[in-house]
């Protein structure tokens, strides 16, 4: 049986959670590998829509084991809300394995988070608030905390105690911030990290037993490829690698073990918080798009920036990723526009077409999109069953998109739920 990466193409929310949960109905194993509760997957099962940010999105399936990596960073507050909120809905968490490798988000991450984008001005990446860069930062740097670290009480309360004071310097020396009170931190995580330890256990080596025993594995990319911290539109980036090869590094297993990569897209394109977007629309079709298709974040609610599908985004994501087939959601929001843009490539103010995705952030700021025009579709899309019954006018527009992308679409979203996915 397969093991198969799930990640996200574009600037995030591209409807990972939901092909992740279709898929997980016959997987034995879900890994989450990177990145931290800036992730919110929605699933959408039997009418109940369940948002996810740090379990993986195979929890809703009881025989299904989920894992999170040692690449991704924990807010130990924020996960045991989540396993409590799910565990009140019903759904079994004990299927649930944190690497004890895995980081720790501290409040002092989240403090800085908060204050480093304060200070930068107009500048600002517009992050989640939630420590994940500051997060990261500790873990480059070898001064973080992490799970093992938590669930030792002396070591723990040793370690934050240092890095609490020296936190703190920063808060307020540097930021003119207001110092936090790190024994009442320390007295707060140690609590958590008593729920905690159950989970604890060694998801490289479970995840390899996995494969040994010809299991099915999915791994839960989060973010997307614009978003990677090498080959996004740095510094309007995260700081983990949502690329699949982050997958192996952030679940501790080799890339020999993928059989399959599957990019995930929407049929056009968002983005939340700053930085350049070639295609955002800033007129009434924006807006459209974005009412039509609820595009508000999961995490922070932020309404999401919309624009047309970028056929030069998603030719750098198949190379980046290695991908071998697309999953492309939300044609059903696209359905009564009679004219769709597709981006095939970029324009310098001097008039050089280019096709391949700059690595120059300038370029990318200064440059145009290209468009090419097709045909729009119409009609409710969400009550198709099959592929065969999308209209002739879609299909065709999935088979552009195909052509220009360089990669075959082998699933097509026409609405949220588990039940609204055509495959190809
Ligand atoms: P993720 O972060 O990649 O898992 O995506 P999010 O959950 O943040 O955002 C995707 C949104 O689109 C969610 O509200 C999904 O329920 C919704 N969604 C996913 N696929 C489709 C689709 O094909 N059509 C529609 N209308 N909504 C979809
Ligand atoms: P999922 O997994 C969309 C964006 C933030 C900001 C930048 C840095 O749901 O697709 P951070 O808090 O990570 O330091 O913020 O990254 N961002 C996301 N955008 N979907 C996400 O996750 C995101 N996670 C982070 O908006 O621009
Ligand atoms: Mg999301």
């Amino acid at each position: 049986m397969p093991a198969k990466i799930v990640v996200g193409v574009q600037w995030g929310d591209e409807g990972k959670g939901k092909i992740i949960d279709i898929l997980a109905s016959r997987a034995d194993v879900v890994v989450r590998s990177q990145g931290g509760n800036n992730a919110g997957h929605t699933v959408e099962s039997n009418g109940e829509t369940y948002k996810l940010h740090l379990v993986p999105s195979g929890i809703l399936y009881p025989n299904t084991t989920c894992l999170i990596g040692c690449g991704v960073v924990i807010d130990p507050q924020d996960i045991l809300r989540e396993i409590d909120g799910l565990i009140q809905r019903g759904i079994d968490c004990n299927n649930l394995k944190i690497d004890p490798r895995a980081h720790v988000i501290m409040p002092w991450h989240r403090k800085l988070d908060g204050l480093s984008e304060a200070a930068l001005g107009g500048k600002q990446i517009g992050t989640t608030g939630r420590g994940i860069g500051p997060c990261y930062m500790d873990k480059a740097e070898r001064s973080g905390i992490r799970m093992y670290d938590l669930v030792h009480e002396s070591i723990f309360r040793e370690k934050a105690a240092a890095v609490g004071a020296l936190k703190n310097k920063i808060i307020t020396q540097i930021y003119g911030g207001e110092a936090l009170d790190v024994d009442t931190i320390i007295e707060e995580y140690v609590g958590y990290a008593k729920r905690l330890a159950p989970y604890l256990a060694d998801v490289s080596v479970l995840t390899y037993e996995a494969v040994k025993q010809d299991k099915e594995i999915l791994f839960e990319g989060a973010q997307g490829t614009l978003l990677d911290l090498d080959v996004g539109t740095y510094p309007y980036v995260t700081s983990s690698h949502p690329l699949s090869a982050g997958c192996c590094i952030g679940s501790g297993v080799g890339p020999t073990v993928i059989d399959e990569v599957i990019g995930v897209a929407k049929a056009y394109t968002t983005r939340v918080g700053a930085g350049p977007f070639p295609t955002e629309l800033f007129d009434e079709m924006g807006d459209m798009i974005r009412n039509r298709g609820n595009e508000f974040g999961t995490t922070t609610g932020r309404p999401r920036r919309t624009g047309w599908f970028d056929a030069v985004i998603l030719r750098h994501a198949v190379r980046a990723n290695g991908l071998t087939a697309l999953a492309i959601n939300k044609f059903d929001t696209l359905s009564g526009i009679e004219t769709l843009k597709v981006c095939v490539a970029y324009k310098k103010p001097d008039g050089t077409i280019f096709t391949e995705y700059p690595c120059d952030i300038q370029e990318l700021e200064d440059c145009t999109p290209v468009y090419e025009e097709v045909p729009g579709f119409s009609g409710d899309l969400s009550k198709c069953k099959t592929y065969d019954e999308l209209p002739q006018e879609c299909k065709d527009y999935i088979a552009y998109l195909e052509k220009v992308c360089g990669c075959p679409i082998k699933m097509v979203g026409v609405g949220p739920s588990r039940d609204q996915n055509l495959e190809r």
